[in-house]
């Protein structure tokens, strides 16, 4: 079924997929890939994280004939351009980005090169080679500190408390100008903690069960009452793609869980996947940090028929499961940054 990069078949679209070796990207590159589209894939393969777990990502979409891959930064426009020339470049899945908040407190420059330089570059570029559709990944800590909860799509998102929600903050304003004046249809995505195979290492959802499993004290952050929509992979996936598919204007997503999990319970949660107790190290709050992530995903729902089925315990323990099988067979890739 599937068609080669040559040999396109009716019905199948070529969609770029930026951050198709990091943990999200992956996915959806592997979903597109599944259905039969065609994938050129961008990843610069930096090392925020351990390279190899990203290589062990490209190899699974190596497989697929209808996969091309470019290792490039994206802030680099002439070799960008160059996909879109020699590509027919139809959709654009952006889901690269420097991500983490603490380490843009450091080093905000990294985080204005690659989110904000990067997602300029590819506007201009969907508007030269007027791209049918535009998903732009932004992030729930957009919603920085705010007190009203779920949050909605329509609230006030002026006051970020990192570099990295301003970085994304800023994507969602050009995005929207390259609508306004281009009539580039985008959707902007707001993804809420997601979690699950292939996770990304400096997130707790994948540092906890491999610390409490190691014997090893976890960092807790203030009283554990804070709380995170964790969000899984899949239910997150099948919501991106679809608005890959969803032409709307411009429209803003949240795609989270609804479902809030506090500190206190999701270590709980691990703890019994895990079968052991936790070492706490116990930190006071860290500043950039928010206490509460809730999403209201109606709006989701509604135009997208997004609707997450995978509860806490379940996805974890889905991650638990790769989590000790990769490892296993992987060795050499350490989860260290
Ligand atoms: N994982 C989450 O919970 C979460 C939450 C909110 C938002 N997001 C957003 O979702 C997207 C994907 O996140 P992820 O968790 O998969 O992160 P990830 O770090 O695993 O993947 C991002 C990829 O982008 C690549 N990249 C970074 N800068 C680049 C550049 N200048 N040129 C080319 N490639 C570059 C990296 O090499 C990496 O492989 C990001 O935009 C992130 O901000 C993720």
């Amino acid at each position: 079924m599937q068609g080669s990069v040559d040999n396109k078949m009716e019905n199948q679209k070529t969609v770029l997929i930026t951050g198709c070796a990091g943990f999200i990207g992956s996915h959806v590159a592997e979903q597109l890939l599944k259905r039969g589209d065609i994938v050129i894939g961008v990843d610069e393969v930096n090392d925020y994280y351990d390279i190899k777990q990203k290589e062990e990502n490209l190899n699974i979409l190596n497989k697929y004939e209808n996969f091309k891959f470019h290792k490039l930064d994206l802030a680099d426009f002439d070799k960008i351009k160059e996909i879109f020339q020699n590509n027919n470049v139809e959709r654009i899945g952006h889901l690269a980005a420097r991500a983490g908040v603490r380490p843009s407190i450091e080093n905000p420059f990294l985080y204005e090169h690659s989110n904000i330089k990067a997602t300029l570059n590819l506007l201009e570029l969907a508007k030269e080679y007027k791209i049918e559709n535009f998903v732009l990944t932004s992030s729930s800590s957009v919603y920085g500190n705010c007190k009203e909860v779920p949050f909605k799509e329509d609230f006030n998102v002026d006051f970020p408390i990192s570099p990295y929600a301003a970085t994304k903050k800023s994507t969602e304003l050009l995005a929207y100008t390259y609508h306004h004046l281009h009539g580039l249809n985008v959707n902007v995505i707001r993804p809420f903690t997601i979690y699950g195979p292939r996770g990304r290492p400096d997130m707790a959802p994948f540092l906890f069960p491999m610390w409490i499993s190691q014997g090893k004290a976890i960092k807790k952050f203030g009283d554990g009452t804070t709380t995170r929509d964790y969000t899984y992979i899949d239910d997150f996936v099948k919501g991106f793609i679809s608005a890959i598919d969803t032409q709307l204007g411009y429209e803003i997503f949240n795609l989270g869980n609804s479902t809030p999990v506090s500190l206190n319970k999701f270590i709980k949660t691990i703890e019994e996947i895990v079968g052991k107790k936790a070492e706490i190290n116990q930190l006071p709050m860290q500043p950039g940090d928010v206490e509460v992530t809730y999403a209201d995903t109606s709006k989701a729902e509604r135009l997208l028929g997004y609707k997450p089925s995978v509860k806490i315990e379940e996805g974890l323990n889905l991650f638990w499961y790769w989590y000790k099988s990769f490892y296993l067979n992987n060795k050499h890739i350490t989860s260290k940054k």
